[in-house]
């Protein structure tokens, strides 16, 4: 009969194991870790907050402080539909921040959340490289450019 243990294993914690293997007993290494955690994770769980905090024998709130301090941290998985919208200069100067709060507006959330549901996060990234197109959002990677704040509400409609 076949040994079933591989089936067990899990690929992502087998990378952390060995992320905080590599850091063990050495300083200042906190915010790395929870880089390479999210890279792993796509998001920072409870579980590896603590798994972070046990292995690195670091309290616990200091974890979460630094995980929830840093916009870069995201505790909550991404939304079905991630939204970018970019501010970069050319963005920025055409009107990116009146796109940014129409989103806002009509989703509910802020830079770095999703909604409840679970269908839409929001992100401000700098420039995407379709300046020419300026403002640009991308959603799940698809661009839209020179957007007004007045088809916000007919894009998102797409997208449910
Ligand atoms: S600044 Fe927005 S795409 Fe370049």
């Amino acid at each position: 009969m076949g040994c079933s243990c591989q089936e067990l294993i899990d690929p992502k914690e087998v990378r952390l194991d060995e992320i905080l293997s590599a850091y063990q007993g050495k300083r200042g290494v906190l915010i790395p870790v929870l880089q390479e955690a999210q890279e792993i994770y796509g998001y920072l769980s409870q579980e590896v907050l603590q798994k972070v905090s046990r292995k690195l024998r670091i309290p616990p709130a200091e974890v979460y402080g630094v995980a929830t301090f840093y916009s870069q941290f995201r505790l909550n998985p991404m939304g079905r539909h991630i939204i970018q919208i970019c501010l970069g200069t050319a963005c920025h100067v055409r009107g990116g921040a009146k796109v940014l709060k129409a989103f806002e507006e009509k989703l509910g959330i802020k830079d770095g959340q999703t909604t409840s549901d679970g269908r839409f996060s929001l992100e401000i990234v700098a420039c995407i490289g379709a300046c020419g197109l300026a403002p640009v959002v991308s959603i799940n990677g698809d661009v839209h450019g020179r957007l007004t704040s007045d088809i916000v509400g007919e894009i998102i409609e797409k997208y449910i």
